[in-house]
């Protein structure tokens, strides 16, 4: 199972934001979440990526069950792309340093990427059209530019 929630709760301030959902998602699946504004879909995302922890409920993410994995050894092989990521991006990183840093699944660059990991994202930044801009800063760029570098952020180290 890819996904997988059971009688998942999430309550802030006695809001309750998720409500006993319960969702499998098998591999090969494509699956799109439709609501209306604030009911609770990028919280949805946000516990499958391990950002948020669920009030209550039964988690597990590509057969790992939340409470006993690291869930920071889990990110690094989701691929997630987002508005909400775009916020946090620093716009003083470099596209290269971004779509490398998808590898480790962080935000911000602190590892010191191997010769095998520059060449993949140098071959992602080619597929995406990026690779002239390898090292302009993020805030710098057009939207359209910076949704393609999240792309390939997140297919970095995904094979
Ligand atoms: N930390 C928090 N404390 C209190 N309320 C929160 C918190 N985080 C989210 N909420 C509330 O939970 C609800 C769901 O938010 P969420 O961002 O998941 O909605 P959404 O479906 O993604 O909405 P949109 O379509 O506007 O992006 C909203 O009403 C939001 O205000
Ligand atoms: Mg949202």
């Amino acid at each position: 199972m890819t996904i997988h929630m059971k009688n998942v709760y999430l309550i802030r301030d006695k809001n309750v934001i998720l409500s006993n959902i319960n969702w499998d998602v098998r591999p090969g699946e494509h699956w799109a979440i439709i609501g209306l504004n604030g009911s609770g879909k990028t919280s949805l995302l946000n516990i499958i990526n391990g950002y948020i922890y669920p009030t209550k409920g039964e988690v597990s993410i590509l057969g790992k069950a939340f409470g006993s994995n690291d869930l920071r050894e889990l990110r690094k092989s989701i691929g997630f792309v987002s508005s909400s990521l775009q916020e946090m991006i620093y716009g003083n990183e470099t596209v290269e340093d971004i779509v490398l840093s998808g590898k480790y699944a962080s935000i911000g660059l602190y590892e010191s990427p191997s010769e095998e990991d520059r060449c993949q994202a140098l071959d992602l930044m080619e597929q995406f059209e990026l690779a002239d801009l390898r090292i302009r800063k993020y805030s710098t760029l057009s939207q359209g530019e910076r949704q393609k570098v999240l792309l390939a952020r997140a297919l970095m180290g995904i094979f």
